[in-house]
C-alpha cells in the first residue's frame, strides 16, 4: 500500500470549501462551503495531499496520468457520512500546568474572573503551577489535550506562550509547543504572549516587565524561531492600549505578526488598535465598539470569536452577525485555556455560534476551517479540501452539514485523516499504532 494516499467514496456530502480562498471571507462567501452531494464522487489523497475530488472516471484517469495504480491505494467507505476539511482551532493556550476547576465554584460564590485575577488567581494561579513544571511534564498534559483535539476532528491549531511570564518559563512554553509540533498528529502554530498578565514580581512596576518584553523576550523568541505571532491582553487592570501598541509594534520589529485579545470583559479600543496595526487578528470583541468593527472590517483583521468564553464566564456574546453583515471575515475557536474556556470541543463552539450569535450553520464551517487557518496564516496549507492542499479531513458521522450544528453536544468526529493518515478511527485515536 502506497504511505499516505487514499481514497475516500460513499460520502453522503463533501464540504470542499472551494472558492476564492485568497483572502479570509466575508459576506455571502462565508455562507458558500463549496458543497457537493457525496453520491458517485471519490476524495483522492496522494503522498499527504489532496490529489483531486471527482467521478470514479475522473479519479482513475487522473492516477492513470500520475502513474498510480489504484490498487496501491486504502479505500474508506464514508457509509452515508460527511466529509470535510480538518477543523482549525486558531486561538488556544494549551500548554500549562495545573487546572483551576476550584474557581468555577468561587465564581459561582459571587467573585468575578477579574477579581480572581486581582487576588493572585486565575492566570497567575495557572502560571504557578506552568513555572514548577518541567518541559516533559508540560508536554505530557499539553499532549492529553491535543488527543482530545483531535478525536473532535481539529488538525491544527495556533497555542499560545503566557503562562511562564519569565524569559525561561516563556521560552519553556514555545519549546513544548515546538516539540510537540514535530511529534503529534496536529499541527501547532505557535503564539508569543508574554503580555498574558503582569507577574507578581513585577506589580509595583508593570514598565519593568514591558521593557522585560520588549527588550529581552521578544528578540530571544525571534532568534530562536519559537513564534511566528506576538499577542497582548489588552484589557483593564492587564495591558492598557497604549502598553499593548509598544509590545506588538516591538514584535513587528522581530519579524511577528500582530494579534491581540481585545474588548474580551470592557470596552477598550482593542479592535481600533487590531486594525492600527494590522494585526492578522483581534480576539474575543465581545465588547467591540461599531467604530472597531468597521475598522477591523476595512483593515482586512480576522474577527477570532470565542463563544465558549462567553459560555463560561456567563457573558454577553459578541455581536457576530453585526460584524459578518459589516463585512468583517469571522473565525471561531475554543480559547482552550484553564480558566475560562476549558474545553477542547470546537464542535460545541460552532454550535454556540449558532444558537447565541445568530450565525448560520454554514457561517460556522467557514469560520473554524478557511477563515480559521486565515487567522493563523495557514490557508495556504489547510482549511479546505482542494488540490496540493495537505489532506487534514474529517468524516463527520452527520448525513448533511445542517445535523452537525442540530445534534448538539455530541462528538460527530468518525474518523480523522492528518497529512493522509489515518489518526482517529471510529471516534478512537489510531495514530503512532
Ligand atoms: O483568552 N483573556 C485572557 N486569556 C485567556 C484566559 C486565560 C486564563 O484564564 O487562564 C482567554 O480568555
Ligand atoms: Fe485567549
Amino acid at each position: 500500500m502506497r504511505a499516505k494516499s487514499l481514497l475516500i467514496h460513499n460520502a453522503s456530502q463533501i464540504i470542499t470549501m472551494h472558492g476564492n480562498n485568497e483572502k479570509p471571507r466575508t459576506g455571502e462567501a462565508m455562507r458558500d462551503i463549496g458543497l457537493i452531494e457525496g453520491k458517485g464522487q471519490i476524495v483522492a489523497v496522494i503522498d499527504g495531499n489532496i490529489a483531486g475530488i471527482g467521478t470514479e472516471t475522473q479519479i482513475r484517469e487522473m492516477l492513470k496520468e500520475a502513474g498510480i495504480k489504484i490498487e496501491e491505494l486504502q479505500v474508506i467507505d464514508a457509509d452515508g457520512k460527511t466529509v470535510m476539511p480538518g477543523l482549525v482551532d486558531p486561538h488556544t493556550h494549551i500548554v500549562f500546568g495545573g487546572s483551576r476547576e476550584y474557581e468555577l465554584e468561587l465564581r459561582m460564590n459571587g467573585a468575578t474572573y477579574l477579581e480572581i485575577l486581582a487576588k493572585g488567581g486565575g492566570i497567575l494561579s495557572s502560571t504557578r503551577h506552568t513555572r514548577e513544571a518541567s518541559e516533559d511534564e508540560l508536554a505530557r498534559q499539553t499532549t492529553e489535550r491535543l488527543d482530545k483535539f483531535l478525536k473532535h476532528g481539529v488538525t491544527t491549531v495556533e497555542a499560545k506562550s503566557g503562562y511562564g511570564l519569565t524569559l525561561e518559563d516563556e521560552l519553556k512554553q514555545l519549546r513544548v509547543a515546538k516539540r510537540l509540533d514535530a511529534k503529534h498528529p496536529v499541527d501547532i502554530v505557535s503564539t508569543f504572549m508574554a503580555a498574558h498578565a503582569v507577574p507578581p514580581e513585577y506589580k509595583e512596576d508593570p514598565e519593568a516587565y514591558i521593557t522585560l518584553i520588549i527588550e529581552e523576550m521578544l528578540p530571544r523568541v525571534a532568534q530562536e524561531q519559537l513564534a511566528v505571532f506576538n499577542d497582548v491582553f489588552c484589557e483593564h487592570g492587564v495591558f492598557t492600549v497604549e502598553q499593548s501598541e509598544r509590545i506588538l509594534e516591538a514584535g513587528k520589529k522581530h519579524g511577528l505578526i500582530p494579534k491581540i485579545h481585545a474588548d474580551e470583559i470592557e470596552p477598550m479600543g482593542g479592535a481600533e488598535l487590531a486594525a492600527k496595526v494590522g494585526a492578522i487578528s483581534a480576539d474575543h470583541l465581545l465588547k467591540a465598539s461599531d467604530e472597531g468593527i468597521h475598522a477591523m472590517a476595512e483593515a482586512g483583521v480576522v474577527a477570532t470569536l470565542l463563544p465558549g468564553t462567553a459560555f463560561f464566564l456567563m457573558a454577553e456574546y459578541a455581536r457576530a452577525r453585526h460584524m459578518i453583515d459589516a463585512g468583517a471575515a469571522v473565525a471561531l475557536s475554543t480559547d482552550r485555556n484553564p480558566g475560562s474556556s476549558p474545553t477542547e470541543n470546537l464542535q460545541l463552539i460552532m454550535n454556540l455560534a449558532v444558537l447565541n450569535m445568530k450565525m448560520t450553520p454554514t457561517e460556522v464551517i467557514t469560520a473554524t476551517t478557511i477563515n480559521a487557518a486565515h487567522a493563523i496564516g495557514m490557508a495556504d496549507r489547510v482549511g479546505s479540501l482542494e488540490v496540493g492542499k495537505q489532506a487534514d479531513i474529517v468524516i463527520m458521522d452527520v448525513p448533511n452539514y445542517q445535523f452537525l450544528t442540530y445534534n448538539f453536544g455530541v462528538n460527530h468526529a468518525h474518523t480523522v485523516i492528518k497529512k493522509g493518515e489515518v489518526v482517529v478511527k471510529g471516534g478512537q485515536l489510531c495514530y503512532g499504532r
